[in-house]
C-alpha cells in the first residue's frame, strides 16, 4: 500500500468504537441473561473473533452495520474457539469458560500462538481451574472444575489477566480479590457493575462475589487507541478533531504525553456514555519537545507507544521510553518492530531491553515499512509516512482490519 506525504492534514474523523469495550460488551452480554443491543461496535477482525467464539458457546448474535443484537446464553455449551489474532478474546474467555465449568479449547493464528498464556492460566489455577497450555502458549484447554475464591496478586499490570480472573470469580465459591501492581484499564469492572455483579474497587484492588450477569445495552465510544493516529497527524500536520472518543482515565496516558511534548489539544463536549467518559478531541500542529516515559504510565498508553515513538522522531532532541517490556509480547515484538519502522524511514531509534532511545530530528525521510502483520505498526508507519518528506509504502498493510478496517479510507479522506 502506497502512502503519500500530506504536509497539510486537517479534518474531522469518526473513529470506530473502542476495541476493549466492544469485546467486553459482546462477550459479557452473550454470557448473561436477557437481550442486549451494542451500538457503534468495532467490527474489526479481533471483535469478530469474540462474536464467533460466543456463538460457539451458544449465544445468539446478529450483526447489522455497527450494531450487534445479542441474546445471552448464561449456560455455556462445550466449544472449540478459534480466537484468530485476538489476545483479548483468548485471555478473557479462558477465565469465563473456567467460571462456566465447560470444556473449551482455544486456538489462534501464528502470532497469537506465540504469545504467553500462563500469565492467565497460572492465576486461574489458584482459583482451582483446570487449564492446560502448550509450552505456556495456545492451544489452551479448559476443563470443568470447582472454583474457590482467593486473593490473587498479579505480576503484570494487565487488564486481560485481571479480567480473566474476575470473570472466573463470578462462577467461584466465595469472594475473590485481584490486586495488580499498577492500575490497568477498568472497562471490565465498569461493565460488570452495570450488569449487576457484586464488585468493589479500592485503588488497584478489586473484589468480586459470585453471581449472575444481566444484559445491558451499550453505546460504545470511539477508540482512543484508533483516534491516536489521527490525533498524532493533527499534532504533526495541521488540525484534527476526533468525535466522541472514550477518555476513561485508565486509557488517556497519551494526553499526558501530549502535555509533556507541548502538543496543543483540547477536550470538548465532555460527557458520560454508558458509564464511560467520552469527549471530542481537537489537536493542532505543534512544535514537539522530546519526552521521557517510565513504567508507571505504561498501562494507560501501551498500545499507543508505536505512534508516540513516531511523534518522538518528529520532536527535536532525545526521547527515552523505559519500562515498556510488555511491548515484547504484543502482536509483534513492538520494541523491535517500532525501532525498525523508524529506522527504515530515516529515523534514529535504538531499541533497549525495555523500550527505546529516539534521537528526533524534526522530520523523517520516508521509505518502506514492514508491518510484520501487526496492525499498530502498520498504522503508526502510515502516520509517519503521511508526515514524512517523501511518503512511501507499507508492507502487509491489510492487517489494519484487525482493529480499524476504515483506516486507509480515513487517511485518504475518502470516507468519514
Ligand atoms: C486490552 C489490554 C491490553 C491491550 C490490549 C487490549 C484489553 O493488553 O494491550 O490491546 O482489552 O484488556 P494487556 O492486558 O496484556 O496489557
Amino acid at each position: 500500500m502506497n502512502i503519500a506525504s500530506q504536509k497539510e492534514f486537517r479534518g474531522e474523523f469518526l473513529i470506530p468504537g473502542d476495541k476493549s469495550i466492544t469485546h467486553r460488551a459482546v462477550m459479557f452480554n452473550a454470557a448473561a441473561e436477557g437481550d442486549a443491543v451494542v451500538k457503534n461496535a468495532l467490527l474489526g477482525e479481533d471483535c469478530l473473533s469474540t462474536v464467533r467464539c460466543m456463538r460457539a458457546f451458544g449465544a445468539d448474535i446478529r450483526i447489522d452495520g455497527n450494531t450487534v443484537y445479542i441474546h445471552g446464553a448464561p449456560n455455556f455449551r462445550d466449544a472449540q474457539c478459534d480466537c484468530g489474532n485476538s489476545g483479548t478474546t483468548m485471555r478473557l474467555l479462558m477465565g469465563l469458560a473456567a467460571g462456566k465449568k465447560v470444556n473449551a479449547v482455544f486456538t489462534g493464528d501464528p502470532s497469537l500462538s506465540s504469545r504467553p498464556m500462563e500469565r492467565v492460566a497460572a492465576p486461574l489455577r489458584l482459583l482451582g481451574a483446570e487449564i492446560r497450555t502448550t509450552d505456556g502458549k495456545a492451544p489452551v484447554t479448559v476443563s470443568p472444575s470447582v472454583l474457590k475464591g482467593a486473593r490473587i496478586e498479579t505480576k503484570v499490570a494487565s487488564a486481560q489477566v485481571k479480567s480473566a480472573i474476575l470473570l472466573a470469580a463470578l462462577g467461584a465459591e466465595g469472594e475473590t480479590c485481584v490486586c495488580e501492581p499498577l492500575k490497568s484499564r477498568d472497562h471490565t469492572e465498569r461493565m460488570l457493575s452495570a450488569m449487576g455483579a457484586d464488585i468493589r474497587v479500592d485503588g488497584n484492588e478489586i473484589s468480586v462475589r459470585p453471581g449472575k450477569l444481566h444484559c445491558v445495552d451499550v453505546d460504545v465510544p470511539a477508540d482512543i487507541s484508533g483516534a491516536a493516529y489521527f490525533m498524532a497527524l493533527g499534532a504533526l500536520c495541521g488540525e484534527t478533531v476526533c468525535r466522541n472518543v472514550g477518555v476513561n482515565p485508565t486509557r488517556t496516558g497519551i494526553l499526558k504525553v501530549f502535555d509533556e511534548m507541548g502538543v496543543r489539544y483540547s477536550l470538548e463536549n465532555c460527557r458520560i456514555v454508558c458509564g464511560e467518559p467520552a469527549a471530542d478531541i481537537r489537536v493542532c500542529k505543534s512544535e514537539l519537545r522530546p519526552v521521557h516515559l517510565t513504567k508507571e504510565i505504561m498501562p494507560s498508553l501501551i498500545d499507543e507507544i508505536p505512534v508516540i515513538a513516531v511523534l518522538c522522531a518528529f520532536a527535536k532532541g532525545e526521547s527515552k521510553i523505559e519500562g515498556a517490556e510488555e511491548l515484547r509480547v504484543k502482536e509483534s515484538d513492538r520494541i523491535l518492530t517500532t525501532a525498525e519502522m523508524l529506522s527504515s524511514l530515516g529515523g534514529d531509534c535504538t531499541p533497549t531491553a525495555d523500550g527505546f532511545i529516539i534521537r528526533g530530528t524534526g522530520s523523517l525521510r520516508g521509505g518502506k515499512v514492514r508491518s510484520y502483520k501487526d496492525h499498530r505498526i502498520a498504522m503508526s508507519g502510515a502516520v509517519a509516512l503521511t508526515a514524512s518528506e517523501e511518503g512511501g509504502e507499507i508492507e502487509d498493510a491489510d492487517c489494519v482490519n484487525i482493529s480499524f478496517p476504515a483506516f486507509y479510507r480515513l487517511l485518504q479522506r475518502k470516507e468519514n
